[in-house]
């Protein structure tokens, strides 16, 4: 079986963009791969952030994914941390990596220009340590959301002059994305991002849903409630890919662009539509935050497995690259 990694950073809630861009993949692809997801403790140390919170908003991450549906039967989940060689890796990486491969990355200018006075060696190499993550593992495929592909292609590259120089170790991780792999905040300006604080959170009540997305930006050709709307140009469109049925995204489409439904109601119709998916995830999660033990003990097991794959594959690129045994 092929093998698939993806992460994601304890730096918040998981949210609605983090589900529909990436997370929904992860529980479908756990019946077809050998799937290996990893909290990622290391990349959210590398922006501002308090450490007597990280390790509860670890575990609480660990608990969403695994409320969402991710499976220890199917898929190993584990904490980056637990397995230090993601940073041994790293260096390694960081030696053939180009400089202005890094600077050029979007998430790095993005975020350096949100916090400019605080600009750090580990935020401008967040995506060798994610080559790392994923190359630990040999994995060939890793599913994201659209913002990520970016990050991916140089891991491409890392590869590629890794295995230039010193022979075929790792193979060109690809991207899998879904059908709603942008998802922008409710303002419908940037995308959805713990880090803006635009998000609508995974775990949201069925109130907190609707009063988010009662408030959320539409298509901007529809001023007037007669205006024909432009489906692909509405950020709550893109929400329903996710969690409407596509007979019925098909009706509303036809229904937006005929000027024959308001966008009152089709966010109703949404609302309904993530609640149905969502509640069972919130009523998991409530149950297995007062089990924090079992938690614990999946995340200990998929550590200690990775912990072994790693051992091997860091041991191959060390002798790759000549050092001393
Ligand atoms: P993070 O925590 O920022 O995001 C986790 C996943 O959610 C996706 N995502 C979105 N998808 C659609 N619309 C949005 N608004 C949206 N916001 C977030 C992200 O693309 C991501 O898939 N750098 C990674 C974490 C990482 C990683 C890795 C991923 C570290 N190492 C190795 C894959 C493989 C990140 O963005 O996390």
């Amino acid at each position: 079986m092929k093998r698939v990694f993806s992460g994601i950073q304890p730096s918040g809630e998981a949210h609605l963009g983090n589900y529909a861009g990436a997370l929904k993949n992860w529980v479908r692809l756990q019946d077809e791969y050998e799937c290996i997801y990893c909290v990622v403790d290391y990349h959210a140390v590398t922006q501002p952030y308090e450490s007597a919170e990280l390790p509860g908003k670890t575990l609480d991450m660990a608990t969403s994914l695994l409320a969402a549906g991710i499976d220890p039967e199917k898929a190993t989940l584990f904490v980056q941390s637990a397995v230090p060689e993601h940073t041994e890796l790293a260096w390694l990486f960081n030696c053939v990596t180009p400089l202005g491969e890094l600077e050029r990355m979007t998430q790095f200018k993005d975020k350096s220009a949100r916090n400019r006075k605080n600009i750090t060696a580990g935020l401008l190499d967040y995506p060798v340590l994610q080559a790392a993550d994923i190359m630990l593992y040999k994995a060939e495929y890793v599913p994201v959301g659209e913002d990520q592909v970016q990050h991916l292609e140089l891991s491409r590259e890392i590869v590629r002059r890794f295995n230039t120089r010193y022979g075929d170790v790792f193979p060109e991780p690809q991207p899998i994305l879904s059908t709603a792999k942008r998802i922008l905040g409710l303002d419908g300006q940037a995308k959805m991002s713990k880090s803006i604080g635009n998000t609508l959170p995974m775990l949201a009540t069925a109130e907190e849903i609707w009063d988010g997305l009662k408030t959320g930006v539409t298509c901007s050709k529809r001023v007037r409630l007669k205006d024909p709307g432009e489906p692909d140009e509405c950020n709550i469109f893109t929400i329903h890919k996710t969690f409407t049925p596509e007979e019925k995204q098909m009706e509303l489409a036809t229904a937006c662009r005929e000027a024959s439904i308001g966008c009152f109601d089709c966010k109703k119709v949404l609302a309904a539509n993530i609640d149905e998916t969502m509640a069972p995830i919130r009523e998991r999660y409530l149950e297995l935050k007062g089990k924090p033990e079992v938690v614990r003990e999946v995340l200990a097991a998929g550590a200690a497995r990775c912990r072994s794959i790693a051992g091997e594959v860091l041991a191959e690129a060390r002798a790759a690259m000549g050092f001393f045994k």
